[in-house]
């Protein structure tokens, strides 16, 4: 029954469609079809036109007199309502299959939709057993449910919606930064060094036994990029403001809700810095910008995850773009941890990492927005921090931006740019010598700067409420996982 042979093109014997259009018109339309997106066509500014759609069905309503289908092409949440002679049903046209409609556009009756789709032809292009289709008429699958599925769970809303809200995010970061003068540089995914020091990398070599004989293909060790901040450093060593938007890679083995082995990062670097001020207005004003556009452009795509998927999200995203980010210092964090009453699995005392228990405290405690957390522990932060040199309680001018329901979005921090106080410790770190063309960039025309890196899904989940960062990518990868 659902072999391609019995694909075919049924033509509405029923030519009423087109009551009232002039013949010539008529003549002219039905030789030349408009093909429309669904998001054109469900707007309603092309009522009276003949125009062909393409797309997937959602939905199949079969009556004595009439067919009734929901078709959906992914340019928008909403689906065209299409009404058909039931001389066009077909077993074929089923819930999943691909479909090529062309019609009359006309005002509908009804007030939920603008527009619908009289339809004279209904081609099935491709067939979808429903039976075996994993995905159900009517039905709302959670999120664990259509992870199931990479290959196929962009055909569900939750999913669509999902990958339009990321492409308008991601133009969004890219008109910020245009807008306020940032040069985008695109910096290597495979490289040598660990800019973290964390030792999570990907190394890279060449497959295949013809290549096992060979010490290293570039005769040097190389990885997956963790991060492409010290590449950012050496541009914003001429362009001042420079920003990279990129997959990025960490062999973390880890099976947690905002951890995967490879995610998108957006990072900055700017020059000529004064304070840690300089950045946290960077990372405020993107965050600001971005949503305020993906708000606006997204409406009803992100209104399906705060209704569906986190409800009561809308409420503290608006609270989030109200109020000012509040600033602390690692060591008040500390205090407030301590003072808490609440019991903590990890230590709070001073010189601990902070985990994500404390983080998401934090972010309570300060009225549930983001919050700016500074002047960590001058041991926890990777080489290139700068040294605060301010006594025992030694701290580096390093920032976290800690986010309601995600904790941890961006880190960040000044650069040590004291060509002194760098060598020392890359010396200490028996760095020095891998280092020697980062030391350069102190030794010649050498600025205050500084940057961060924002993990853009745990900026999606953030703004849509989504408790698993493997439903905001497309293709999660993580620690026994790397399907398609
Ligand atoms: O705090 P991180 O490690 O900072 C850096 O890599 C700096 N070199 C960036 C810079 O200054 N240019 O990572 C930045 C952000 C984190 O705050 C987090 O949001 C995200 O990247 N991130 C991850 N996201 C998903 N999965 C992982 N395994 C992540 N690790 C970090």
């Amino acid at each position: 029954m659902f072999q391609s042979a019995f694909r075919t093109i049924y033509v509405a014997s029923n030519t009423a469609v087109c009551r009232g259009i002039s013949l010539c018109f008529r003549h002219y339309c039905k030789k030349n079809p408009t093909k429309l997106r669904i998001s054109e066509a469900v707007t309603g500014a092309e009522v009276g036109a003949n125009v062909t759609v393409q797309g997937w069905v959602r939905s199949v309503r079969p009556q004595k007199a009439n067919l009734f289908l929901h078709v959906n092409d992914g340019s928008s949440l909403q689906s065209l309502q299409v009404v058909a002679s039931s001389e066009l049903n077909h077993p074929l046209l089923t819930f999943g299959s691909a479909v090529e409609v062309t019609g009359v556009l006309k005002k509908s009756p009804n007030r939920k939709q603008p527009v619908e789709l009289e339809a004279e032809k209904i081609h099935v292009v491709g067939e979808c057993n429903p039976v075996d289709f994993p995905f159900k008429i009517k039905e709302r699958h959670s999120l664990e449910y259509i992870r199931q599925f990479p290959h196929l769970r962009c055909r569900t809303n939750a999913s669509s919606s999902l990958l339009r809200i990321r492409s308008e995010a991601t133009a969004a970061i890219h008109s910020y930064f245009k807008e306020n003068g940032f040069v985008q540089i695109h910096t290597p995914v495979i490289t040598s060094n660990d800019c973290e020091g964390a030792g999570e990398l990907f190394q890279v070599e060449p497959s295949g036994p013809e290549n096992a004989e060979e010490e290293n293909f570039f005769s040097v060790p190389t990885f997956l990029t963790v991060s492409g901040q010290l590449h950012l450093e050496v541009m914003s060593g001429a362009f001042s403001r420079v920003y990279t938007f990129g997959p990025t890679f960490r062999a973390e083995n880890s099976q947690s809700r905002r951890h995967l082995a490879e995610f998108y990062m957006v990072e900055a670097e700017v020059s000529f810095t004064q304070s840690i001020e300089d950045l946290t207005k960077v990372m405020e004003d993107m965050f600001r910008a971005t949503t305020e556009q993906v708000l606006a452009q997204c409406e009803e795509d992100v209104d399906l995850f705060h209704k569906h998927v986190s409800p009561g999200h809308r409420a503290t995203v608006d609270s989030m773009m109200k109020k000012k980010f509040p600033v602390i210092t690692y060591s008040e964090a500390i205090d407030i941890l301590n003072r808490s009453s609440q019991k903590f699995a990890f230590p709070t005392d001073w010189g601990c990492d902070l985990q994500t228990e404390h983080e998401k405290y934090l972010v309570k405690h300060c009225g549930n927005v983001p919050v700016f957390v500074t002047d960590y522990p001058y041991d926890l932060k990777p080489f290139y921090a700068r040294d605060n040199r301010d006594g025992p309680a030694h701290t580096a001018a390093a920032v976290d931006l800690l986010v309601p329901g995600v904790g941890e979005l961006c880190g960040g921090s000044l650069r040590e740019e004291r060509l002194g106080l760098l060598t020392t410790r890359l010396e200490e770190a028996g760095l020095a010598d891998t280092y020697s063309w980062y030391l350069d960039l102190r030794r010649f025309g050498s600025v205050p700067h500084g940057g961060f890196g924002m993990g853009f899904e745990r900026y999606l989940q953030c703004i849509l409420g989504v408790d698993n960062i493997k439903d905001v990518i497309p293709f999660p990868r993580f620690s026994n996982s790397c399907l398609l």
